[in-house]
């Protein structure tokens, strides 16, 4: 153990998972989603999907890593058999994959905080709508924002689970959260703002249908980071005598609070300003906050670049941690040394990102590559499909089905009463159970099949 590393405590681990699952999951990625499937109902999903069904995974998972402390593909391999391996393998798989299109959204953000900050971005008369288009279809700028983003990734990695992980995640945290809070009270004195919050919290169940479950489904996995075994690889740096039951329930009810907190600075922002629409996809963000910026006057690009940022910190601590998981999988799988290993994968993953960057507009052939679900869609969609949308539920639910049920001797059980022997024969002990070995795999089964059918049929 010593020389893997590992947390300092319980609140290095709950800092770094919370760091890993705050996100663009959070700020960017969750309020488009609001706004494509028709705001508040898609909540009021998001939320039950993230306590019923992820919460145990996370607490599944937690439990995995430490008890085996190997990365995903390792554990799986010691305390299961060579099947359950492939399941960690392509937990590993997905982490690559989800790094390389998420390094580039990072990039993005980098790349707003360079021209607000220092480009003259917020001036009078720009459509940051049609900005923005341009914006992600430049190749150039695109790859120096995105090679600078993986550079302090592999670095920070490269510095250890405690000074480099643990250390940023507990500065750069709260920072973040001040930050959205000082916008939320700005945008809930605007014109409109009473329309954004009506859409974000007053739930029309009309608008639901199974893709609203899905997608709502997906982005708790995406943004609790669960399903590909980030957490496996973050807790097998977990103390034994660290309790992971509420280390868990913290670190989903940060996230979710997050989460929660950039919906609420968002609608408001997005209904004060008419050219704007809630269901503007993936550019929201990046088109609804500069306008506001603009508006705000001389300290514009001040708040505007700090905010952009900060976005840029939340998205750090997270990518640290999809980078964490293909390393671990080669140090402890090879006995290769770790800060090369750390410079090689970094590098490998940002060439897989090229083909993403290029589809948004700069190659014709990556900007329409496949057709399915009735339109022709990127390779950026592809992949966010199937290694994201597809492999953490599906991932989710075998770690589920391994916890309840295939795990010998009551692995499971036994490893959360390390740091925790109170649990045992108690009625959380038994709800825990019940969700992992029923509620979990069974919805999320139910949901996978549906929207398969849905995505690729219909
Ligand atoms: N949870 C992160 C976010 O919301 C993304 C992520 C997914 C990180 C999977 C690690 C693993 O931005």
């Amino acid at each position: 153990m010593a020389s893997r590393g590992g947390f300092s405590n319980r609140l290095g681990f709950i800092a770094a998972a919370a760091g890993s699952a705050v996100g663009l999951g959070n700020i960017w990625k969750f309020p488009y989603e609001v706004g494509e499937n028709g705001g508040a109902a898609f909540l009021v999903i998001y939320l039950a999907c993230a306590f019923l069904i992820c919460l145990p995974i996370m607490l599944a998972e937690t439990a995995i890593g430490r008890n085996t402390r190997l990365n995903p593909f390792g554990a799986f391999n010691k305390i299961g058999n060579r099947r359950w391996g492939l399941v960690g393998l392509m937990g590993v798989l997905s982490g690559i994959m989800i790094l390389s299109f998420y390094n580039v959204v990072a990039g993005w953000a980098f790349g707003y905080f360079i021209q607000i900050g220092f480009g003259g971005l917020l001036s009078e008369g720009v459509n940051y709508g049609e900005y923005f288009g341009g914006f992600v279809s430049d190749i150039t700028d695109n790859l120096l924002y995105s090679i600078g983003f993986m550079v302090l990734t592999a670095l920070i990695v490269a510095g250890g689970v405690q000074k480099g992980i643990e250390r940023w995640t507990k500065i750069l945290m709260p920072l973040l959260v001040i930050m959205i809070v000082g916008l939320i009270s700005y945008g809930l004195t605007l014109d409109g703002a009473m329309d954004g919050l009506s859409f974000y919290l007053v739930p029309d169940f009309s608008e639901i249908t199974a893709n609203t479950f899905y997608t709502a489904l997906a982005q708790a996995f995406f943004s609790l980071s669960l399903g590909m075994g980030a957490l496996i690889t973050y807790g097998s740096y977990v103390g034994k005598d660290d309790s992971i039951v509420g280390a868990a329930a913290l670190i989903t009810v940060a996230d979710i609070s997050i989460a929660f907190l950039a919906g609420l600075m968002i609608f408001p922002l997005v209904f004060s300003q008419p050219s704007i629409e809630a269901n503007a996809g993936p550019g929201l963000v990046f088109v609804a906050l500069p306008g506001i910026f603009e508006t705000m006057g001389s300290i514009g690009p001040f708040i505007g670049a700090s905010f952009f940022l900060l976005l840029c910190f939340a998205a750090l601590t997270s990518t640290v941690s999809l980078l964490e998981v293909p390393v671990a999988f080669v140090t402890d799988q090879f006995k290769t040394n770790r800060k090369k290993t750390v410079y090689l994968v970094a590098t490998f993953i940002f060439f897989v990102g090229l083909p993403t960057m290029l589809s948004q507009g700069a190659s014709d052939f990556f900007t329409n590559f496949v057709y399915y679900g009735g339109e022709d869609k990127d390779f950026f969609t592809l992949i966010e499909n199937v290694f994201s949308d597809l492999a953490l539920p599906l991932g989710g639910f075998f770690i589920a089905i391994f916890a309840g049920w295939s795990w010998k001797n009551k692995g499971f059980q036994k490893e959360l009463y390390f740091g925790n022997a109170a649990l045992e024969g108690t009625f959380l002990e038994k709800m825990i159970m019940f969700m992992v070995r029923f509620v979990s795999p069974f919805v999320v089964g139910a949901i996978f099949i549906i929207s398969v059918l849905q995505i690729f049929f219909n």
